[in-house]
Order: structure tokens, then sequence, then C-alpha cells
């Protein structure tokens, strides 16, 4: 791997342990202005020193994020949809290479609609992407979404979807958790960090899937939702990074949330 992919994804992935804890607030590039996500700067100041890296858009970037934040950026470059548009599944590229160096970004990042009208597009934007990073010498986060179709999660669908990604050049993958997901893990050459997805009915939900994928060979979380939607989300970040980063049972760091609920 060439030495500023391995520099970009060093700073994203922790070298001592190998994982990244990424929050991810890009959602209203399709969402709009999410539940706790309506004022951005907000949501994001108090989770900045418990996140390996940031998932947005350069819109919010820009507007939400200081310059001298030392935080690495996983800037996404998809979009062009919408929740109400006809298809989630149709995106372009919306930002350019020139603009992520300007950005000083540590990986860039696309979704990917495995199984849809727009798989050739979306794939195809994947290796546009690949080849362009590999010139810079900046990664890319292959997202294998799934629209609104949440039920298509299953490990037949996503180990075909991360490998897909992964032989196209992808440096990692962002998917969901699922049943039997060591099968996607074992199936895909490149790191393979889970999503959240929706709020779970209880936190202790959103760190039992946490551990679940990491004790099957998750490389990490991207989480937003089961974050910042949770009632104390600075407690939220902690506890998950306890059982990313330093290898806690979910009962630990249960408890670690509930005492930081508690300050
Ligand atoms: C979806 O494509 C977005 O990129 C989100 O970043 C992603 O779904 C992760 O956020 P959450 O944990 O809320 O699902």
């Amino acid at each position: 791997m060439q030495w500023g992919i391995k520099n970009r994804l060093s700073r994203i992935f922790n070298p001592e342990t190998g994982r990244t804890v990424m929050l991810a607030v890009d959602h209203g590039y399709f969402l709009g202005p999410t539940r706790k996500l309506e004022n951005p700067r907000d949501t994001i100041t108090p989770l900045l020193p418990y996140a390996d890296a940031l998932m947005l858009t350069r819109g919010i970037l820009r507007t939400c994020v200081d310059p001298e934040a030392n935080i690495p950026v996983v800037l996404r470059v998809s979009g062009g949809t919408s929740i109400i548009g006809p298809s989630l599944a149709d995106e372009g590229l919306t930002t350019s290479f020139e603009e992520a160096i300007r950005l000083n970004v540590s990986a860039v990042t696309l979704s990917i609609f495995v199984g849809t009208d727009y798989e050739r597009e979306t794939l195809l934007s994947l290796s546009e992407l690949v080849n362009e990073g590999e010139k810079y010498g900046i990664p890319v986060l292959a997202v294998t979404a799934v629209g609104k179709e949440l039920k298509k999660r299953d490990a037949r669908f996503l180990s075909l979807c991360c490998r897909i990604a992964a032989e196209l050049g992808a440096h990692y993958v962002k998917t969901y958790y699922c049943d039997e997901f060591e099968k996607v893990v074992e199936g895909c050459p490149v790191p393979v960090v889970i999503a959240g997805g929706p709020q779970l009915d209880t936190f202790k939900d959103t760190l039992q899937l946490a551990h679940d994928a990491i004790s099957k060979g998750a490389s990490g979380v991207d989480m937003g939702r089961n974050i910042w939607q949770a009632d104390h989300p600075v407690a939220a970040i902690r506890a998950v990074r306890g059982i990313v980063q330093e290898n806690m049972p979910v009962d630990e760091a249960f408890e670690l949330f509930e005492s930081l609920s508690n300050e």
C-alpha cells in the first residue's frame, strides 16, 4: 500500500488497536435536518474529543467544524438524491478530488447501491474515486447502502456488496451488522466497519451491536443516530469507544454510560 494512503488510514484507524470509532454526521445530505442533527455544530462539537474520525459532507464541514479542530475527516462525495425523491440509489459524485485535497481529508466516501437499477453507475463511481485516490494517496471508503429497504441487511447480500467494493479497490468498507456477520468479514479482504442504523430500542442494544460486530471481526464503527440521538450523546460515544478501543464487555460499557449520564 502506498505511503500516503497508509498514513491517512493510520489517522482513522488507531495503529495500536487497528480499530476506529467514526462519528457519522452526513445524514442531512439526503434526509435534511434529521432529529438531533438540526444544528450540526451543536451536535458535533461535544463529541469531537471522543471520535477517531468524522464522516460528513463538505457543506457541514465548512460551516460547522472549525478548521483548527484536530479531527480526521472522511468526506462524503456522493449524493444528488433525497428521501422524498424517486430513488435514493440514483446517486452521483458531488465533490471533486481537488476539493477533497483542499479540505485536507483523510479519506473520501460514497455509497454503492448493489442490486438496484443504479448499481453500475454507483460501482463505476467507486472505481473512479479509487483511481483518483490512488493518484493522490487518499483512501476510499465504500458504503454498502440499502436505501429504504432495511430488510435487505442479511449476510448473503452484504457479503456480495462488501466483496464487490473491495474488488473494485475500496480501501475499507462500511456495512450493516447482520446474523453470521463473520461471513461478511471473511469474504472481504479490506477492513469492515459497521453503521448503527436507526436508533435501537435501548442504548444497551447499541452497545451489544458494537460488541457483536467487533467480536466477529469488524474493525470499528461508523455510527450516527445511536450516538447523537441518545439522551446523553457524550456518554454514548464514550461507552461505544470503550467497547471498540478498550475491549470492554457490554455490561462494563453500560455502567460507564450510566455513570457518565448521571454526571
Ligand atoms: C448513510 O448512508 C449515512 O452515510 C450514515 O452515515 C450511516 O448510515 C451511519 O449512520 P447511522 O449509524 O445513523 O446509520
